[in-house]
């Protein structure tokens, strides 16, 4: 994984970082990363067209918190569900899908509004929530690239809570590409 671009301009309160993934390991190891640093309250909206690693980033980052309290359990997809939910000690996980979301005030019945105060929260189709997509969330987008199993990862963020965040992602150990 490569750290291609960083800015923080203070100023705007802008953040941004691009990382470039070679394979799945590496999208799974920045997920993994990303995870660690989350608590309640925290959004990370992922967008992408169908088969550019939504699913695989979340689904790492989520066994890689639950690895860390010993457990090793499947994440099964969201895709008909709509919602997966993961209890962890101290906070719940939420894995939403919302492909099949048909209005976005579906998603206040789903208790999304609630999950985005008080959980972490992993949403696949974002762009399903129309005005209910929290501005405060990291946003995520996984492009494909003309190689198949490179992926280009952009993070961007107007919160200021998620500097740091993209710092520490920035600074991540590369491997060879
Ligand atoms: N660098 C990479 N990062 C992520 N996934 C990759 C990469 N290279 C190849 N892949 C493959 O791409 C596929 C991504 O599938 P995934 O289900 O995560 O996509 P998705 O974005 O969730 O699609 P959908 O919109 O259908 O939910 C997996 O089969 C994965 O192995
Ligand atoms: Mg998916």
């Amino acid at each position: 994984m490569v750290p291609q671009t960083w800015q923080n301009p203070a100023m705007t309160c802008d953040y941004a970082l691009r990382l470039t993934s070679h394979a799945p390991e590496d999208t799974a190891a920045i997920a993994a990363r990303l995870g660690a640093g989350l608590g309640a309250g925290d959004v990370v909206l992922l967008s992408g067209p169908v088969g550019a690693g939504k699913s695989l980033f979340a689904r790492a980052l989520i066994q890689a918190r639950l690895a860390e309290l010993g457990r090793y359990e499947d994440v099964p997809s969201p895709s008909f569900t709509l919602v997966q939910t993961y209890d962890l000690d101290r906070v719940e996980i939420w894995h939403a899908d919302l492909y099949r979301l048909a209005d976005p005030h579906d998603a206040l019945e789903l208790g999304l509004d609630q999950a985005f105060e008080d959980a972490i929260c992993l949403v696949e189709w974002p762009e399903r929530l129309g005005a209910f997509c929290p501005a405060s969330g990291l946003h995520v987008t996984l492009e494909p690239a003309a190689d198949e199993d490179t992926r280009s990862l952009r993070f961007s963020a107007t919160d200021p809570r998620w500097g740091d965040v993209l710092r520490m992602l920035a600074d991540a150990p590369t491997r060879p590409a």
